[in-house]
């Protein structure tokens, strides 16, 4: 697998978007967060992403995709890994994500379960927590070192 993490640009927006939506995800403001949005690129294609919002000292990691052709080859854990030490380099102290299909994937990075309620006030205020995620999604929170 020849696949380099890369930091998102504008023309790859489209592509993104497509990801997203092929795998069920919300594609709500992705583009308001195209400077902390990570594609990874396999030659001219994209073939998964991560994004991450900041919210001050916390952040809302969302937009984790690998498509499937390229799953259960370590690309998933890159990008997650890659998305967090971005938010840990714009200071962001705590991360919260919500999943439906993958609360069994996060762990592995320090995330734990928790309920909506202890979600820092400023994420839970976002459109993904509002209205993008449906109210079943799991929320996860991590803190960062
Ligand atoms: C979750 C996802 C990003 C993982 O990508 P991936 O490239 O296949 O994952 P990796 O190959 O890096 O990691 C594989 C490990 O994660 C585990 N894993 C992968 N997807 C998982 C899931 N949905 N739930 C639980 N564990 C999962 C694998 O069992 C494997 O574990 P092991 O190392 O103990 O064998 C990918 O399945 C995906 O795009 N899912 C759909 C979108 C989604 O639900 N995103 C998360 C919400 S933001």
């Amino acid at each position: 697998m020849n696949v380099d993490i890369v930091a998102a640009t504008a023309a790859d927006l489209n592509e993104v978007l497509e990801l997203l939506e092929h795998n069920h995800l919300p594609r709500a403001e992705i583009e308001r967060h195209l400077g902390t949005l990570l594609v990874a690129r396999e030659g001219e294609r994209i073939v998964g992403c991560a994004a991450v919002e900041l919210h001050g000292k916390a952040g809302l990691v969302r937009s984790v995709a690998v498509d499937l052709p390229h799953r259960g080859l370590g690309l998933g854990i890159q990008l997650t890994d890659a998305i967090l030490a971005l938010a840990r380099s714009h200071g962001v102290k705590t991360v919260y994500l919500l999943t439906e299909t993958a609360a069994g994937f996060f762990p592995r990075f320090g995330f734990r379960s928790i309920r909506r309620e202890e979600v820092d006030p400023a994420v839970r205020r976002s459109v993904e927590f509002t209205k993008a995620c449906p109210a079943s999604a799991q929320a996860m929170r991590a803190e960062l070192r």
